[in-house]
């Protein structure tokens, strides 16, 4: 291995900031090579509201108290939504911790030592800090599952297994003790280079192999348990396990609900209805409702179709907005799915892409019913979706739209979210992202003159600014002239484009905070910002070819998440804190750790912000830092983690009481040059790289970072 491990330095091309040109084709198809699909001229239009800004509401979200699932055996023929798992005795159904409220806010400092940047094959913790991969690529998720294979995988022996490129993590407790709990993890995409010995192409893969790698996608629902009194998980090896679950590419049908379920744009010959769909595709974050469920953004699905020069003169500029080559037959980097099935070639079957793109919500304590894709949260590369229950009881969904120059968006439901532990307000809550508002974001600015793409603060102090969002659909009803609201939330990026939508640099994961409700946007980078005929930089994109993103903190008008004003600024812009154009929130930047493209965020129950990278353009691997962002520490971040070579730190999720940081090891090893035979890594096992998710601990057993 040793010998191997020296080859490192002789593998890789890089293509955006460290980015490895492997992850650029198999991620997103190569999307850098591709025009920006954001053609639109969509100009700033200066006429704000000017309601006036609270900075210092504090939300209260939603309701408090735990919503308790009630007990199984008493709810078999209350005809509930959501049924005990089937086969024998059912067991007592689980309780969901609160997802809906966070009590406390606090500037807690974070007291570990930040780990420095490296470029090691493996996992770096801080002292005093412990960490064990829980599942890896091939582990069994279906009891029974065989063993991994890589000689001999198929779509069946994948489909029981944990899938590949792990993304989003979440965890549910399953009893109050904390003793027992559900992982649910998305797998975004897989690289068929570092699956598959012999691998030459995609063409020479057998049928067999293609269904594997459709399995390989979608999402895992895994139990866990706590080992003794640590902060450490690991999987229940024993027993029924009646949740675990694999939702796959392949085989998991899914129901369509909102406006655009069953509009001519969703209909197929094998799905005349355009309410039934199958599959789920390149899922990237995600979020967990308040009622317990796991939202998961279907993010580049564009790269799995082919024959998009084969479609009608209509469907073609609407393909292409988002990213599908509609002047090939085989685009650069295409999966070549319709090898095993047909529906993923265009010229047959031509909307089979406009079921792709949505935000799909998975209820991990039902594990034979059917995730849902939801319409009213509108049709793009969706990166995520994370809800908050505003101070009225609607729930507040945000999401970003994760290409260069796209858009922010929020959903706002037309009911209530039910306070309680009662089956019927389960049943209700399951419902509110059915129907509800769609608004895109549009901001303006305070310092437009001053802002010359280098990053250098205004003379006002901050690149910051008010926004609004703007209305795109509510109901059946679109507020967009010349589109119906099928076609709006079929085609979001298409009414963002009419509307005047603000262009961003890639906005990521987006998740309001509980303890305060403001709301925290991954802009990861955007190598086009500025260069050419693009978009200049401007106060919410402040840098010209944006190598290594910022985070925009946006603040709703009077503390109310359903608000259709808001206030936002730039806390932190990403860098070598010795770079001038680096900002942390005016702390001490000799005290901050380098960071770079923010991608995946998240909350400690205290509020802190915990931010996980995405080709890190610094030159070391990816890891994930935390900072808090209230009080006097507010800007000093410090990187608690980094993950090994080639790799993508994804999730992050800290449990509610603070004694575990879940990270997801993406794509390790993901280096081009590399092979299963030649590996770039040999985490976590020592022989060939396993995407793979982490639990990592205090060993004290005390509070993580704090
Ligand atoms: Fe899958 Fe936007 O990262
Ligand atoms: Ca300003
Ligand atoms: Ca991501």
């Amino acid at each position: 291995m040793s010998d191997r491990r020296r080859l490192l330095p002789l593998l890789g091309a890089k293509r955006h900031g460290s980015r490895d040109s492997m992850t650029c084709l198999y991620r997103c198809g190569n999307a850098c090579d591709h025009p920006v699909p954001n053609t639109s001229d969509n100009p700033y239009l200066g006429d704000m509201v000017n309601a006036e800004v609270s900075r210092r509401g504090v939300v209260r979200a939603g309701a408090v108290g735990a919503l308790v699932l009630g007990v199984g055996g008493s709810l078999a023929g209350a005809g509930v939504a959501s049924a005990a798992p089937a086969g024998g005795t059912a067991p007592a159904l689980p309780e969901v911790a609160d997802f809906s409220a966070r009590q406390r806010t606090g500037n807690g400092a974070l007291t570990f030592r930040a780990v420095p940047p490296n470029k090691l094959d493996t996992f770096v913790v801080p002292n005093g800090y412990d960490h064990a991969v829980v599942i890896r690529w091939g582990d069994e998720v279906v009891p029974g599952a065989p063993e991994l294979d890589v000689r001999h995988q198929t779509g069946a022996s994948q489909s029981k297994q944990f899938g590949y490129n792990n993304d989003f993590v979440g965890v549910l407790p399953l009893d109050r003790r904390g003793r027992r709990a559900l992982l649910v993890v998305n797998h975004e995409y897989t690289n068929e280079d570092l699956m598959f010995p012999g691998f030459t192409s995609q063409d020479a893969l057998t049928v067999e192999q293609v269904r594997a790698a459709m399995a390989a996608h979608g999402l895992s629902v895994v139990e866990i348990e706590r080992v003794g009194d640590t902060g450490r998980w690991q999987p229940v090896a024993r027993g029924a396990r009646p949740y675990n679950r694999r939702i796959t590419a392949l085989a998991t049908k899914f129901d369509v609900t909102g406006p655009a379920a069953g509009s001519a744009w969703l209909r197929t010959a094998a799905d005349p209805s355009g309410r039934t769909v199958v599959g789920t595709l390149n899922n990237c974050a995600g979020g967990i409702t308040p009622w317990g469920t796991v939202l998961s953004g279907e993010e580049n699905f564009n790269q799995y179709f082919v024959g998009g020069d084969a479609v009608s003169e209509e469907l073609r500029p609407k393909l292409a907005r988002y990213g599908i080559d509609t002047a090939k037959r085989y685009p650069s980097g295409s999966r070549k799915w319709e090898r095993a099935d047909e529906r993923f070639d265009l010229a047959r079957h031509p909307n089979e892409a406009n079921r792709h793109g949505w935000i799909v919500e998975v209820d991990p304590f039902d594990p034979d019913g059917r995730p849902r894709k939801h319409t009213a949260l509108g049709r793009f590369k969706h990166e995520g979706a994370n809800v908050i229950v505003a101070k009225d009881g609607h729930v507040v969904a945000y999401m970003g739209d994760d290409e260069r120059f796209d858009y922010l968006y929020k959903f706002v439901s037309d009911k209530k979210y039910l306070k309680g532990n009662s089956w019927h307000a389960r049943r209700h809550n399951l419902t509110l992202l059915e129907s509800g508002t769609l608004y895109v974001a549009k901001l303006e600015y305070t310092s437009t003159d001053e802002v010359d793409g280098s990053g250098k603060l205004p003379t006002d102090g901050a690149f910051d600014g008010r926004g609004r969002w703007i209305k795109l659909v509510s109901g059946n009803r679109s507020y967009v002239d010349g589109m119906t609201a099928a076609d709006v939330l079929t085609f979001t990026r298409l009414a963002g484009d009419k509307v005047g939508a603000t262009k961003m640099d890639r906005p990521e994961d987006v998740e309001p905070s509980l303890a305060t409700g403001k709301v925290y946007v991954a802009l990861t980078n955007n190598s086009n910002r500025g260069v050419g005929s693009n978009p200049k930089a401007d106060e919410a994109n402040p840098r010209t070819a944006n190598k290594h993103g910022h985070v925009l903190e946006l603040v709703e008008d009077r503390g109310d998440n359903t608000a259709e004003t808001f206030a936002w600024s730039l806390p932190i812009v990403c860098g070598d804190p010795t770079d001038p154009s680096t900002y942390f929130a005016g702390y001490d930047k000799t005290k901050v750790s380098p960071i770079s493209c923010p991608d995946n965020v998240a909350f400690d129950s205290v509020g802190n912000l915990w931010i996980s990278t995405d080709g890190n353009a610094l030159g070391s691997n990816d890891g994930l830092f935390a900072t808090p962002v209230e009080g006097p520490e507010r800007g000093h971040l410090k990187q608690f983690l980094t993950v090994p070579l080639g790799a993508e730190a994804c999730g992050p999720f800290i449990t509610t009481d603070d004694r575990s940081v879940f990270v997801a090891v993406q794509h390790p090893g993901e280096i081009s040059g590399a092979s299963i035979e030649n590996p770039a890594s040999n985490w976590p096992d020592g022989d060939f790289a396993k995407p793979g998710v982490v639990v990592t601990w205090r060993l004290d057993g005390g509070h993580i970072g704090a």
